[in-house]
């Protein structure tokens, strides 16, 4: 079967976004289960616990289910170049009455060992993000029986996908939530938005396109659709859902964040990523270009986030979320993309019926 048809055969055209940091294995059941397709994000997973990790969703689910790694650079940065970016933190460990952190000993798992895992686990969906992987790593993830998404922020950045074998491409807007997956050019030249990026993807590769970025519900559903994606992928639509594992003071500040109120960061990871702008995110925007590329900022930064979110301090946090985020819901995520489908069939009824009304030149 092709993936387009796997898609196709889709009950519900929705991917819930894989989400380090802010969902597990309970929404990947849930929404598999409800005929939508669960992703399960296993960047934060050490190399021999992916395939029970994966395993776990299979025994649950007969359903297609995805899983996804985003691809750490192994950078190996020298002592100086931490000391430098730790004294940069300081003050922002002192508020918590915390020293800064030693030097870490690693920054991220393994990349290759997680691949090698995540090959031998199969799920039906291998997505990928901030690189790209070889032909022969596409080719391996193939015979273990997987389909391989590619995520690009540009055309450039599918066609690099397509050409090493992929079967799709996740087409992530400027809109989108959490990290953006840039890896050819740098982020001002990687900021399309969702709805120019899907039709010019579209228009240049022949592979199914899966549309990311500010959809949050059956209206943007349908918008995707409608532009010739053959699914979406929502990321921010799930972060206040019952099987998220998104912390209360997070939640909070999505529920009190005014409108607009997301920016692009890359103060917390060192890589470009949107969330709710707070402290952090504007007094470090100065200096925000200097700090070491991800994942060694992210790790630095990971005890001051960690001890932000214990205290209830939201200002010291990495609070992601997408520009429509203000649209997000509580409830059941399968109940959730259920509704999503029945909206967007009822927008696609209304939409033809209104165009049917106004006739046309013809
Ligand atoms: C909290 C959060 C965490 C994310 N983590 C990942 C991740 O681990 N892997 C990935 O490929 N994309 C990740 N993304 C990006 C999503 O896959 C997707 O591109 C994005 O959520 C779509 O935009 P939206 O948030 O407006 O729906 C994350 C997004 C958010 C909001």
């Amino acid at each position: 079967m092709s993936f387009r048809e796997m898609l196709d055969g889709l009950p519900i055209p929705i991917l819930q976004a894989p989400m380090a940091g802010a969902v597990f294995d309970a929404m990947t059941i849930a929404v598999s289960r409800a005929g939508a397709m669960g992703n399960l994000p296993v960047t934060g997973v050490a190399p021999e616990d992916i395939g029970a990790a994966v395993d776990a969703i299979r025994a649950q689910t007969d359903a297609p289910f995805g899983a996804n790694l985003l691809m750490a650079p192994p950078l190996k940065p020298e002592p100086a170049e931490l000391d430098v970016a730790l004294a940069r933190l300081a003050a922002w460990y002192a508020e918590l009455g915390l020293e800064v952190p030693d030097h870490p000993n690693r920054f991220s798992h393994d990349f290759d060992a997680q691949l090698a895992a995540l090959t031998r686990a199969a799920p039906t969906v291998a997505s990928f993000a901030f690189s790209i992987l070889t032909r022969a790593q596409v080719d391996a993830l193939h015979a273990a029986g997987s389909y391989v998404l590619g995520t690009a922020n540009t055309v450039a950045e599918a066609i690099a996908w397509a050409e090493v074998g992929a079967d799709g491409i996740c087409a992530q807007g400027f809109e989108a939530g959490g990290h953006h997956a840039y890896f050819l050019e740098d982020i001002e030249a990687s900021s399309v938005g969702t709805m120019a990026l899907v039709a010019t993807v579209l228009q240049a590769v022949a592979l199914p396109v899966i549309a990311a970025g500010g959809i949050m519900d059956g209206k943007g559903v349908a918008a995707a659709l409608a532009l010739g994606a053959s699914a979406v992928q929502m990321g921010s639509a799930f972060l206040l859902a019952d099987e998220a594992i998104v912390g209360p003071v997070w939640q909070q500040a999505i529920r009190d964040a005014p409108s607009d109120a997301t920016r692009l960061t890359r103060a917390f990871s060192g890589r470009y990523a949107r969330g709710l702008e707070n402290r952090f995110v504007r007094e470090m925007r100065a200096v925000q270009e200097d700090v070491p590329p991800y994942p060694v900022q992210n790790r630095l930064t990971q005890a001051m986030r960690a001890a932000a979110n214990k205290a209830g301090d939201p200002e010291l946090m990495s609070l992601w979320a997408g520009q429509a985020v203000k649209l997000a819901q509580a409830g059941a995520s399968g109940d959730m993309v259920k509704l999503w489908w029945a909206q967007a069939q009822e927008t696609a009824q209304a939409l033809a019926k209104s165009t049917a009304q106004r006739g046309g030149a013809a």
